[in-house]
């Protein structure tokens, strides 16, 4: 395994591959989760690339960067073990150089949900993952649907500017209680873990009341609500029920729906979706 900190250094690597390259990009930290995008990769692809870095650009000046978990020797020592091949792990210097001022801003999907309680969060997102995808020249790359909205974006900017490369979507990867794996779990303490379960629970709910017949979103959300707020650590920011694609909510479930939703459990903001289909 290679592990290369200059942009410079990874395009030299880059330019030695002529055969199909999987890419995960990350912010470290890396739980099962990342890791199951990484063997997705390596099946997939002759050549398997991860990237490790926390993207300063996608929090909000009130937000965790700071206190973003980091431990980039273990997350090497996990690389490893899954055979990566290269590793780019830059600087936030090299990334953003001096005078750097050039975003990549998606328009309308972005307005709702993670969107809205983050501005200018996809900014960051999207800016990054369109540096990255230059830097890396990946045949596919791999994002997991627990940032359903993520998904959403990075596709729509793929498209838009008819980028070579395919997205490929992973499914939620989930400890064996059903919380979906997340490298901010580590904020946690033993009670807001606990706790935190509602999040998984309310999905549950919304899927048995939809196999049930009921089609109407208020209904579904009313019935999350009244769930989590019995939770007396957890908090709703938002409750969504929206097309999976266009990500505008719904009134009647009458196709495939993404029921997505961000908890605060104590000050840790939790996400987690599932989709409703026939
Ligand atoms: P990060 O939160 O580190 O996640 C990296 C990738 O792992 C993302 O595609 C994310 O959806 C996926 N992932 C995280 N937890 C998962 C889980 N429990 N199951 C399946 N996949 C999971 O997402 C980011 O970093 C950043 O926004 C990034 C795309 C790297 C841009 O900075």
């Amino acid at each position: 395994m290679k592990v290369l900190t200059t942009i410079a250094e990874f395009k030299k690597a880059r330019r030695r591959i002529d055969s199909t390259v999987g890419f995960v990009p990350t912010m470290g930290y890396l739980h099962e989760g990342h890791l199951v995008l990484v063997r997705r990769a390596k099946v997939e692809n002759e050549v398997a690339v991860a990237s490790i870095f926390v993207n300063p650009t996608q929090f909000g000046p009130k937000e965790d960067f700071a206190r973003y978990p980091r431990d980039p020797e273990r997350d090497l020592d996990l690389l490893k073990k899954e055979e990566t091949d290269l590793v780019f792990m830059p600087s936030a210097g090299e990334m953003y150089p001096e005078g750097c001022s050039t975003w990549v801003d998606v328009l309308k999907v972005t307005e709702r949900l993670e969107g809205a309680s983050r501005p200018g969060h996809f900014r960051g997102v999207a800016t990054v993952v369109a540096k990255l995808f230059n830097i890396v020249e990946p045949t596919r790359a791999y994002f997991g649907q627990k940032d359903a909205q993520q998904v959403v974006v990075v596709r729509k900017m793929a498209a838009d500017l008819n980028m070579n490369l395919e997205v490929v979507v992973v499914p939620t990867h989930r400890e064996p209680d059903g919380l979906a794996m997340s490298s901010r779990n580590v904020y946690l303490d033993l009670q807001e873990r606990q706790s935190a379960l509602v999040v998984w629970q309310s999905l549950n709910l919304a899927q048995q009341l939809w196999s049930q017949g009921e089609r109407k979103a208020e209904i579904l959300r009313q019935q999350m609500t009244d769930l989590i707020r019995k939770e007396p650590l957890a908090r709703i920011d938002y409750i969504s029920i929206a097309n999976p694609e266009t990500l505008e909510e719904l009134t009647e479930i009458k196709q495939p729906a993404l029921v997505s939703l961000s908890v605060y459990v104590g000050k840790t903001r939790l996400i987690d979706n599932i989709t409703l289909r026939k």
